[in-house]
């Protein structure tokens, strides 16, 4: 449900249960391959668990990012240019966040977060590292187009977003965000709008599943919290240790799937419906795409951006691209 602005709120039932959730767990374990949307991975103890994983030694998108972002600042400078409005999609982070704004010289910095409370403080907390630069933190769905607050509005606009959030989406859902975000940075105005997204690179097949099955297990309590939270908040009876977290590399889709396997025949119910795995059977709850040279330029195409310039980190695992919102055209 959304508000007037266009927020997503979450709608609850007279017993506190977001509905949304209910409908997407219920919806996704009727399926014949069990599978839910990997954004209730996100609760409380799920976002706290995903800033574990950035930490752990398998997981390199975070470091190698950040590496390319402390390294490059000179060439951002140089192709960006001073006094964009940088506008974030989510909320951003202290480490990354900060190396692209004090490269740049930016007129003014909105993070897009629709996490209210988040946005606030971590918009507060940038202030404090860059004093003089005009805040304007904007709380709403960055998978829809939004209206920028008008004290940007005549400024030339650079888009920012990092973590390869974008594989995540199946490439439907990563061109509609693409072409929203054209819309949200108005790209029908005077000086084109770049954009600055990290992007997560194929890589060796054992690397890839390590960063997605770390020793440490945190990336498997990650997913494991997701059955957790079914059980807390739509009443369910699902065992815990009769599931497995699975990392697997699915080469055609290039991507790497998040699944809970089933260890043992099981049945159990939530929100008073049953259901049954049997051993073997897994819910898919993640996708992570993984992207070439290629693949990332024809996604962003399709969704209206071209590439102009590309930097990896020294090991080549992660790229983070710059691209320019394109015309509008049909045919060459
Ligand atoms: C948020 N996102 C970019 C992470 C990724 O790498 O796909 C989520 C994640 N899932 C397991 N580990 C990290």
């Amino acid at each position: 449900m959304r508000n007037e602005q266009g927020i997503a709120i979450v709608d609850r039932d007279e017993d506190g249960v977001d509905r949304a959730f209910r409908q997407d767990v219920l919806k996704g374990l009727r399926q014949r391959q069990k599978a839910i949307p990997a954004r209730w991975l996100y609760d409380d103890a799920g976002s706290q668990l995903f800033e574990d994983i950035t930490e752990v030694a398998e997981y390199y998108p975070t470091r190698a990012e950040t590496e390319v972002l402390t390294a490059r600042g000179e060439e951002f400078a140089e192709l960006i240019g001073a006094g964009r409005a940088v506008v974030e999609f989510g909320s951003g982070s202290s480490v990354k966040t900060p190396l692209l704004l004090s490269a740049i010289a930016p007129a003014a910095y909105v993070p897009l977060d629709i996490a209210g409370d988040f946005l606030r403080e971590s918009a507060a907390a940038l202030g404090e590292k860059l004093p003089g630069l005009p805040i304007y933190p904007v709380e709403a769905d960055f998978m829809r187009e939004t209206p920028l607050p008008d004290a940007v509005e005549a400024m030339p606009k650079l888009g920012f977003f990092p973590g390869s959030t974008i594989g995540n989406m199946v490439p439907r859902t990563a061109v509609d965000l693409l072409r929203s975000m054209r819309a949200t940075l108005r790209a029908d105005e005077a000086t084109a709008p770049l954009l600055l997204i990290g992007m997560d690179l194929v890589k060796d097949r054992a690397v890839l599943e390590a960063a997605y099955d770390d020793a440490d297990g945190v990336t498997a309590q990650f997913n494991l919290n997701l059955a957790r939270r079914i059980n807390r908040e739509l009443n369910g009876d699902i065992p815990l240790d009769a599931l497995r977290h699975e990392a697997r590399w699915n080469d055609e889709f290039a991507r790497i799937e998040m699944h809970l396997e089933a260890q043992r025949d099981l049945a159990f119910s939530i929100c008073g419906e049953r259901f049954a795995m049997a051993k073997g059977e897994t819910i898919h709850t993640e996708n992570s795409h993984k992207f070439t040279r290629r693949s990332s330029a024809t996604l962003l195409l399709a969704g209206g951006w071209t590439p102009i310039a590309r930097w990896t980190d020294a090991k080549k695992r992660f790229s983070v691209i710059l691209a320019e919102a394109t015309e509008q055209r049909e045919a060459p």
